[in-house]
């Protein structure tokens, strides 16, 4: 229908993708067989289902799913093919921007040497540019469910690669991983010149705290999720005001979390926030970037007008963390 076709052409920036979370049963088969090593039990369920997804119901059953199926991805060539394959992906919804998110620890901790994971991501990132015409960062996400001291590592290994890797963020599982446990890495982070973000989910540890943490001790320049702030007047005046960027997820949210969060997400935008809408995990959740911006516009209650889902990306470029120069040109 002609909303369908209305996003389907809208240009589109992806800032909260992860590439790990893009990995599909077919291209996770694909690279078992390459490498000669056993499919997963989670890919072999994933493939003989009849709906040809992964099986999870919760944001803890789905990262098990999520590291259980990312043994496959072996070489710096694994890397590169899935960077590609979302790429090429993104290119078709004219998507024109990505910022990635990618997890090194989920590779370094089962011995594949970290340049290897970035030399991959990296070739891809410019073969995109050359022939598409995308435009891609890397945002290396810290493993929040891992040591301080593991983050602090892999931040010194990122050093010799600033060239394609704009930011850190911080990922995986939030329960009793609080900001405040990686704010030195993070002020490191800072004085290394990268660009800073955060997953803070209310919906998994139950308060707001961290995304006050997030916000007023580690200073971050954006929120991944984040949505639940619309609950505390005093934050939503803060991300206004600094003009912080908040990367939602409407299809990831329906799954691991309790609702969808239109409304949130809506209020928030509504009320001059800079809210984008996102894919998270989309070989997952099964959502890219215009089923995502679809899910949300076609909510009947939300009343979502096409301009307002011109705002809501133009919010994507506006927050992306491409030089000023580009970001202007895209605009
Ligand atoms: N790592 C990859 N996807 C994630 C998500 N949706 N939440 C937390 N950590 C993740
Ligand atoms: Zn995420």
């Amino acid at each position: 229908d002609s909303l369908t076709t209305f996003i389907a052409h809208l240009p589109k920036a992806e800032l909260h993708v992860h590439l790990e979370g893009c990995l599909t049963p077919q291209l996770a088969q694909t690279l078992a067989q390459r490498n000669n090593v056993p499919l997963p039990n989670s890919v072999k369920q994933a493939s003989t289902t009849s709906s040809s997804g992964f099986a999870f119901h919760d944001l803890s059953s789905f990262l098990a799913v999520y590291y259980s199926a990312m043994t496959v991805l072996q070489t710096a060539a694994d890397f590169h093919d899935l960077a590609m394959d979302y790429l090429t992906k993104a290119h078709e919804q004219n998507v024109l921007h990505c910022e990635l998110f990618f997890d090194p620890q989920a590779h370094t901790s089962r011995g594949v040497p970290f340049p290897t994971v970035v030399s991959g991501y990296r070739s891809a990132v410019l073969q995109a540019q050359r022939e598409l015409g995308v435009s891609t960062s890397l945002i290396m996400c810290f493993l929040r469910d891992m040591s301080a001291e593991f983050a602090m590592a892999t931040l010194m290994d990122a050093l010799p690669f600033k060239d394609c890797i704009i930011g850190v963020g911080l990922d995986s599982d939030e329960r009793g991983n609080p900001p405040r446990k990686f704010a030195e890495v993070f002020e490191r982070a800072r004085k290394e010149g990268f660009m800073r973000t955060m997953h803070c989910d209310v919906d998994q540890v139950g308060s707001i705290e961290h995304i006050r943490q997030a916000l007023e001790e580690i200073g971050v320049d954006r929120l991944d999720h984040g949505t639940n702030i619309v609950e505390d007047a005093r934050l939503v005046e803060m991300v206004r005001e600094k003009r912080i960027g908040l990367t939602c997820c409407p299809i990831s949210n329906s799954v691991v979390c309790s609702d969808f969060k239109g409304k949130e997400i809506m209020q928030l935008f509504r009320q001059g926030a800079r809210v984008t809408i996102n894919s998270d995990d989309p070989a997952y959740f099964r959502g890219y970037a215009n089923e995502n911006v679809l899910r949300l516009a076609r909510e009947e209650e939300l009343k979502v007008t096409r301009k307002e889902l011109v705002g809501l990306m133009k919010n994507a470029f506006e927050i992306s963390w491409i030089s000023s120069w580009s970001r202007d040109a895209f605009l």
